[in-house]
């Protein structure tokens, strides 16, 4: 399929944000958009590239009420000499497909999924930042537009990514950020979909969050839906437990999402040597680990969030400090490691990074 390509005039361009250390996540969006439609007896149609803008949907849109939508994220980065790259597509249009069929949707041709990308990326190539740690947040989207109120599998779904630039996702930065265990609510559950990309899976999160927030933590840690005791992962990302020499992270069992950065930390940690283990972890064995003092670290790891270290856990009405709340030298070391594989500043021995330009 050819993209037709409607580019915005230069003069009616948006302005570009100036200070890149005040981009935040999520709030700019650059001129241009990537949709596609399809209708179950047509396949897929009308592959466009055009302005950025909003959506006309029917009000009985399916996505609309029942919440049918899945999505991803990636990112673009800006290199030395005008070189930019993308960091493993080819495993987010895979896990794409996964979320659509899980939830009923169209499958996507991966290697045209990764090709919008990158035609998207390229025609707004100049709205990627400069500066290392700030990148192009991209943000390929599918929703049910079948006009209809009966509980269904939709027939016509739209396609759309749409990128915008991005400093840190949290407030924090790299700092070390607080995070609080949830007791009352869960994220998932064995049978659900909770290893998908669903927007659902995000709307059931915000509750708890909330009350997290509340409290002044930035994100929760959920537990499994069964005995409230396995640590599962953190709203946005994956967890990861430096306990003693071991490195610890739950294992993709399809209640927690399979995250691309997940597995690059896992690649990189065993490249280096480290005894790293895939396995269910109790909080109770966290909490006696931070009293103890075997607890040497906890890092998130996202494509939002690259390696976010954690520097406080509540859990039962008790706060426990990691590494004194401060960044540890693993959760510093993946973060600078894995930012120079994807700014293409080492070298690529995974063949994880994908240059565009
Ligand atoms: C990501 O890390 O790209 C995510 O999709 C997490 C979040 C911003 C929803």
């Amino acid at each position: 399929m050819e993209i037709i390509v409607n580019q915005v005039p230069e003069e009616k361009r948006k302005v570009k944000p100036t200070d890149e250390s005040k981009l935040g996540f999520g709030k700019v969006f650059t001129d241009h958009m990537f949709t596609m439609r399809y209708r179950s007896d047509k396949g897929w149609y009308d592959p466009v590239l055009g302005p950025y803008s909003p959506l006309s949907l029917d009000p009985t849109a399916q996505c609309l009420h029942y919440g049918q939508e899945i999505f991803e994220g990636m990112k673009a980065y800006r290199g030395e000499n005008g070189s930019i790259y993308l960091f493993r597509p080819a495993e987010n249009a895979k896990r794409m497909n996964v979320s659509a069929r899980r939830l009923c949707m169209a499958e996507l041709d991966e290697s045209f999924f990764v090709e919008a990308v990158k035609q998207l990326v390229l025609i707004d190539r100049d709205w990627i930042p400069r500066t290392k740690g700030a990148s192009l947040y991209i943000r390929p989207a599918m929703i049910a537009t079948e006009a209809a109120l009966g509980v269904h599998p939709a027939n016509e779904f739209l396609f759309f990514v749409i990128v915008g630039p991005v400093g840190a996702y949290y407030p924090e930065g790299f700092n070390p950020t607080k995070i609080y265990v949830s007791e009352d609510y869960v994220r998932s559950a064995p049978g659900g979909t909770g290893d998908c990309k669903a927007g659902g899976n995000y709307a059931a999160s915000l509750y708890a969050m909330q009350l997290a927030g509340e409290m002044g933590y930035t994100q929760v840690l959920w537990l499994d839906a069964v005995e409230r005791r396995f640590v599962e992962e953190v709203g946005t990302s994956n967890i990861f437990f430096l306990i003693g020499d071991e490195l610890v992270t739950p294992p993709l069992g399809g209640t927690i999402l399979p995250g691309v950065t997940r597995n690059s930390v896992l690649e990189l940690t065993r490249s280096w040597g480290m005894n790293v283990v895939e396995r269910r972890i109790d909080i109770n064995e966290v909490t006696e680990a931070a009293t103890n003092g075997s607890l040497k670290e906890v890092f998130a790891s996202g494509t939002a969030a690259v390696v976010s270290p954690v520097g406080h856990i509540y859990y039962k009405g008790k706060e426990y400090a990691i590494n004194d709340g401060k960044t540890g030298p693993l959760a510093e070391k993946l973060f600078n490691e894995i930012l120079d594989l994807q700014y293409g500043l080492s070298p690529d021995p995974f063949g994880w990074r994908v240059k565009i330009a």
